[in-house]
């Protein structure tokens, strides 16, 4: 097969939602009809968002399996369809917004009876900044929910997207009697846990007395009047404005019943795109270009004591990775081959002779990576487009052994390296500030720190409410606002100036303030 059919065949996308709408269970029955699962089950990662803190450890278990299923390859028709695993878990929602920069396309998993969720929202918000192409599934139809209009309503609001639905339910919950596939023409009657066997009835026309037999008479006539008004308010699905992240086709079924998802997968393999164009400081990478590129968007260490080393997951992004090939890390400079590049294929890894744009390859790493790093055959560019997010929970952080003050310091920096946290340095008095998103990475650091590491931190309290990364062109303008906040100003890893806000009355006040300096929610890793 030639590289360009390698390419035009695989769809790499990320399934994302609030936790509990049904993402597990929609990976797993979409790993069912590729066949690369045989049984119910076989998916546990995602659980990780059932514990809290209190059960650190059973974290620590769990992620040890999430390596194996980081990204889970199957095929399916003629396609390779790369799934990439993003934890449901809110406090690595981190995480998440640096795996869907590897994804090419994502499905919106939406419970029907709780609508748009706060982190859904949040993702979709990542997604939109670069435009990924975005279906949506709203599931758990076999249970009471929102009105199929009303959430389409709430879905345009609150996610700021165009929908077109590409199915309409006939029926909800205890009354649910199929979905109406306008994508396909036909309508798919429900039966609970029906194992991905489907009772398709062909209906072109509404009209067809058929529909009434069916379903019955009033579920029919409801059908009609919705599908007339749907037809009238949204517009027809667009493959280009798809494409352009601009018309988001909206599907709905329940994952658990396995009802409404070949469907979408159909639909998906048809539609989605295989891997597009990769933005660099440089230039922007082309997947049909020969020579190799890829980046660095995720880094797992590996759990087994006996074996420090981490696994760096690299999307290819042009022509082919090759096993036993010298790549040029362009960051650092050098040259690094690798004997043993792992592929995903369901829960299984295998060491790859060669992978192809939109694959992700898994290499072991003993601390050169970090993530964002790109590698080329020689060309020197950098891989732009990493968000890091503004913390919201702060600590100070402090080596508590004098005599492992080495093995601390290393041991905070791969572990920022990763993507775990973020450290500033306040620079009032030059102490290490960890920045999260959420507080389990606390617990995470201190934990990793003395098994990996052998060495041992504390903490202390620093409240703080946000920290912003701050950018001007004004350069006597950030002298003042250095002078003045002085006692709120910090150093992120690169030596960017960070604004730790106090409060967020506090950050509005520097804004009106200096309102020649931008403070960025936002920064790139
Ligand atoms: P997540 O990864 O998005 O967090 O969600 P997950 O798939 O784990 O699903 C959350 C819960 O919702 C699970 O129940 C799952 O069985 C259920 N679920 C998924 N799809 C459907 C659906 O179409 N209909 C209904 N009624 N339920 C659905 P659980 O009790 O939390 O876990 P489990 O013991 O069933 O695994």
């Amino acid at each position: 097969m030639s590289l360009e059919q390698e390419i035009n065949k695989r769809r790499t996308f990320a399934i994302i939602s609030h936790p509990d709408a049904g993402k597990t269970t929609l990976t797993e029955k979409l790993l069912l009809f590729g066949g690369a699962i045989r049984t119910a089950g076989a998916v546990k990662s995602n659980k990780i968002k059932k514990t809290t803190t209190s059960d650190f450890m059973e974290i620590e278990k769990q992620r040890g399996i999430s390596v194996a299923t980081s990204v889970m390859g199957f095929e399916y028709r003629d396609k390779k369809i790369n799934i990439l695993d993003t934890p449901g878990h809110k406090d690595f929602a981190e995480d998440t917004f640096r795996t869907l920069t590897a994804a090419d396309s994502v499905i919106v998993v939406i419970d029907v009876a709780k609508g748009v969720e706060q982190q859904t929202e949040r993702l979709v918000e990542v997604c939109k900044m670069r435009n990924i192409p975005i279906i949506v599934f709203i599931n758990k139809l076999d249970r009471e929910g929102k009105e199929p209009i009303e959430l389409l309503d709430e879905v345009e609001q609150k996610l700021k997207i165009n929908v077109t639905p590409q199915s309409w339910p006939i029926g909800m919950g205890k009354t649910l009697k199929g979905v109406y596939s306008i994508y396909e023409q036909n309508l798919n009657l429900f039966s609970a846990h029906s194992k991905g066997e489907e009772n398709l009835v062909s209906i072109t026309d509404f009209n067809d007395p058929k529909l009434d037999e069916t379903v019955g008479k009033l579920e029919a006539d409801h059908f009609r009047e919705e599908t007339e008004l749907i037809s009238e308010i949204y517009p027809e699905f667009d493959e280009e404005l798809y494409l352009a992240g601009e018309l988001s086709p909206v599907f709905f079924g329940s994952a658990v019943n396995n009802f409404g998802v070949r469907e979408l997968l159909d639909c998906f393999i048809n539609i989605a795109p295989s891997p597009t164009a990769t933005g660099t400081e440089e230039r922007e990478i082309s997947p049909y270009e020969d020579k190799f590129t890829g980046f660095v968007f995720k880094i797992h260490a590996n759990l087994d004591p006996k074996h420090r080393s981490r696994i760096a997951f690299v999307k290819v992004c042009s022509g082919v990775f090759r096993r036993n090939t010298a790549y040029k890390h362009t960051r650092i400079n050098k040259n690094l081959k690798f004997s043993t590049p792992t592929a995903f294929m369901a829960s299984k890894k295998e060491i790859v002779e060669e992978t192809y744009p939109g694959d992700i390859v898994g290499l072991v790493d003993s601390g050169n990576f970090k993530i964002g790093d790109t590698m080329t055959e020689g060309e020197n560019l950098h891989f732009n487009g990493i968000p890091t997010f503004a913390p919201e929970q702060f600590r100070y952080v402090d080596n508590s052994d004098p005599l492992k003050y080495k093995q601390f310091q290393k041991g905070l920096e791969q572990l920022v390296d990763e993507g775990v946290a973020q450290l500033f340095t306040h620079t009032i008095n030059n102490r290490k500030v960890i920045g999260t998103v959420g507080s389990l990475q606390f617990d995470v650091i201190q934990h990793r720190l003395l098994h990996e590491y052998n060495a041992s931190c504390t903490y202390q309290p620093f409240a703080m409410h946000k920290a912003c990364w701050v950018k001007t062109e004004n350069e006597e303008q950030l002298e003042m606002l250095k002078e003045k906040k002085y006692k709120n100003m910090a150093t992120d890893k690169k030596g960017q100036f960070v604004f730790l806000a106090d409060t967020a009355w506090a950050l509005n006040t520097v804004k009106e303030n200096y309102p020649d300096i931008e403070f960025m929610d936002q920064s790139e890793f």
